[in-house]
């Protein structure tokens, strides 16, 4: 049996979020996670990432371990071999946890032939998340269930249309730091002015960019998510590599760019208002850097 699940791209609002202000999620149909059950002798893992038995599979794997675990007690079936495929890297900030999560939840719901609504797939996966980093939001487990954007706080979850017509160049610094520490790092500066200044700016700017978003405002919204990406450098979630792709996309015609996700790493968004710009800003951020990067439009 099989499920799958797409990735992420937060467009404004991360970690503000995790503080109760909204952020604005969009999927990432251009990456997806495949999970297959195979009936097996013993719980084991294929995958990229990691091949073996569940029970050998190293930290980093714990909160899928667990998961795993949890949803073989629940429904009473396996063991399995669980067959993962995924073109969602990882650790980007693309939502790859999530998207693991989702599928492998389908995968098993599939497989007992027991209905899953998607209010308890979020339930699942949000368990999941919150075994791999401290304090999830919310906003990858809701973003990765659904086919469409998202205005999203804790308390309210509102799903997004508009007026919009761009492209997002999506581009991956290779940088990695986990969410967690991310999440931490940020965590850290609570009670300062720095971190009180950041999300009320992140807020405010996210609250523009949802009118921006329905009324098809792409200068409000490139305007908005440059500042956002101010705030974020204020908390120290950049590095020089996202800062040389972010510079390199606004040179090539991008009207904003920022860090989508945890950062400190990950991926880099640079809005752009037409197919041929989002091509430039591509070819450029792949010719000085050699990154990978993915054109979605929005
Ligand atoms: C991670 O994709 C987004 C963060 O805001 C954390 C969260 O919302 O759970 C950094």
């Amino acid at each position: 049996m099989k499920g799958h699940a797409h990735g992420k791209i937060i467009l404004i609002g991360e970690h503000s979020v995790v503080y109760g202000h909204p952020a604005i999620a969009l999927p990432f149909k251009a990456g997806e996670t495949r999970c297959r059950l195979e009936t097996h002798s013993e719980d084991r893992i294929t995958s990229p990432f990691y091949n073996g038995l569940l029970n050998d599979a190293d930290e980093t794997f714990a909160p899928i371990v667990l998961l795993i675990r949890t949803l073989r007690k629940a429904l009473g079936i396996g063991p399995f071999n669980h067959v993962l495929e995924s073109d969602i890297p990882v650790g980007a900030g693309l939502g790859s946890s999530a998207a693991i999560a989702a599928a492998i939840v389908r995968a098993y719901y599939a497989s007992a032939n027991v209905s899953l609504t998607d209010a308890l797939l979020f339930k699942w996966v949000q368990y999941s998340e919150k075994n791999a980093h401290d304090n999830p939001s919310g906003i990858d487990a809701l973003t990765v269930i659904h086919d469409h954007p998202w205005y999203f706080t804790k308390a309210r979850k509102e799903p997004l249309d508009g007026r919009l017509d761009a492209f997002l160049v999506v581009a991956d610094s290779q940088e990695r730091t986990p969410t967690r520490d991310a999440v931490r790092h940020v965590a850290s500066q609570q009670g300062t002015y720095r971190f009180n200044a950041a999300m009320e700016i992140l807020s405010k700017r996210v609250i523009d960019s949802k009118a921006a978003y329905k009324d098809g405002d792409l200068l409000s919204l490139g305007k908005a998510m440059n500042q956002a990406m101010e705030a974020l450098f204020s908390l120290g979630l950049s590095t020089k590599k996202l800062d040389a792709l972010i510079k390199t996309a606004k040179m090539n015609g991008a009207l904003a760019a920022k860090l989508s996700g945890g950062g400190m790493g990950g991926c880099m968004i640079a809005l752009c208002e037409n197919d041929v710009t989002a091509r430039k800003v591509q070819n450029a951020l792949e010719k000085n850097y050699g990154t990978r990067t993915w054109v979605t439009r929005i």
